[in-house]
């Protein structure tokens, strides 16, 4: 028996989740280098440049281990897996396009390189090829969530969009954002890996709800992490929501917290687009001392409880306890 003593605590970490999958997961990445050949030069190279530079593959891993969980024999969970890479490949060129950032996964953002116009065009290759892929798993339940997922993502992006420099915009609304943009994806993930299983509804219920609120928490603290996290660890640069006037989570709470002082300070930074490096380091200030940055994930830690109790129904096993830990890593990930 290991002793942990109580001044070493065990900082959770997502190498049991790595560890589960590991297998599985080298067959993923081979599905996926294979799948970004094309004689059209600039697209393996687009693509390659953002898949080598590493990424968590977070969202493959969660779709390996549910089917895992639902004690799934076959071999779609591979392949699906490799697809949900695909479209978040594809979803995060589109998105620094949209959200003019110079940093992805540590290097500067294919767009920066090639483009905006070859990022979103690679990213709809990615896209494609991704749905070649569930065609060939050939479950048509499956299809049909990612195939929903692709909207939802895109209705989430554009109803941020839309709420971008709006300081009317309420929580529900921002989590109704978070969760078509970010959330949907980690719940198809999820739900896809019991679907593959023909495991009961309950069951296929539970994977999505895990997937939906472990997403939720997943942006949270992504946008703490944006205010108060380390750019080298991140690999994208800090700041970019305020720069763009994007209204998150301790945005929203420091703004309601805040005198007339500071809510006239939000609304000229993030409503009129005028937001100097000073002006970032008083945002930070404020949300400090508002207890914005706390709250936040404070908030993050209530849906990843949510997510967590949605694995209730599944026995103990190595591949429950592996999705329950990696609901801590995302509550205390830096990167
Ligand atoms: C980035 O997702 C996009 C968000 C939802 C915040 P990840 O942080 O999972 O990105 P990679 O794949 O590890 O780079
Ligand atoms: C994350 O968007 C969700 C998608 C990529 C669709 P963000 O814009 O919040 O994430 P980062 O900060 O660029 O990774
Ligand atoms: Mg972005
Ligand atoms: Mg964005």
């Amino acid at each position: 028996m290991s002793l942990v003593l109580p001044f070493e605590p065990k900082d959770p970490s997502i190498e049991t989740l790595v560890r589960l999958v590991k297998g599985d997961m080298e067959r993923v990445n081979a599905a996926i280098l294979a799948r970004t050949g094309s004689d059209v030069a600039m697209i393996p190279e687009v693509a390659n440049h953002l898949i080598s530079s590493g990424g968590k593959r977070l969202r493959p891993m969660l779709t390996l281990a549910s089917a895992n969980l639902c004690g799934y024999a076959g071999e779609g969970h591979v392949t699906l897996a490799a697809a949900v890479e695909f479209m978040h490949t594809a979803t995060l060129l589109h998105d620094d396009v949209v959200d003019e950032s110079d940093m992805r996964r540590g290097k500067l953002a294919a767009r920066k390189l090639w483009g905006n116009e070859a990022s979103v065009l690679v990213g709809d290759f990615l896209l494609g090829q991704a749905f070649r892929m569930m065609v060939e798993v050939g479950s048509l339940t499956c299809l049909d969530i990612l195939s929903g997922a692709a909207c939802v993502i895109a209705e989430g992006e554009v109803m941020q969009l839309a709420a971008a420099k709006n300081m009317n915009t309420t929580e529900e609304q921002y989590l109704a954002i978070i969760r078509g943009k970010t959330a949907e994806l980690f719940a198809a993930a999820c739900e896809v890996g019991a679907v593959l299983a023909a495991r009961p509804q309950a069951e296929q219920r539970a994977c999505r709800d895990y997937g939906m609120d472990l997403g939720i928490a997943f942006q949270l603290v992504d946008d703490a992490l944006d205010y108060g996290g380390s750019q080298d660890k991140l690999g994208k640069n800090l700041g970019d929501d305020f720069r763009e006037g994007k209204i998150t989570m301790p945005v929203l709470l420091a703004f309601q917290r805040g005198d007339e002082v500071e809510q006239a300070f939000w609304r000229t930074c993030l409503e009129k687009g005028e937001a100097s490096d000073a002006d970032l380091a008083r945002a930070i200030a404020l949300l400090h001392s508002r207890n914005a940055i706390a709250d936040t994930v404070e908030r993050a830690r209530h849906y990843g409880g949510r997510a967590k109790a949605a694995l209730d129904i599944f026995p103990d096993n190595p591949a429950r306890a592996a999705l329950a830990e990696a609901v801590d890593f995302c509550l205390s990930r830096a990167h």
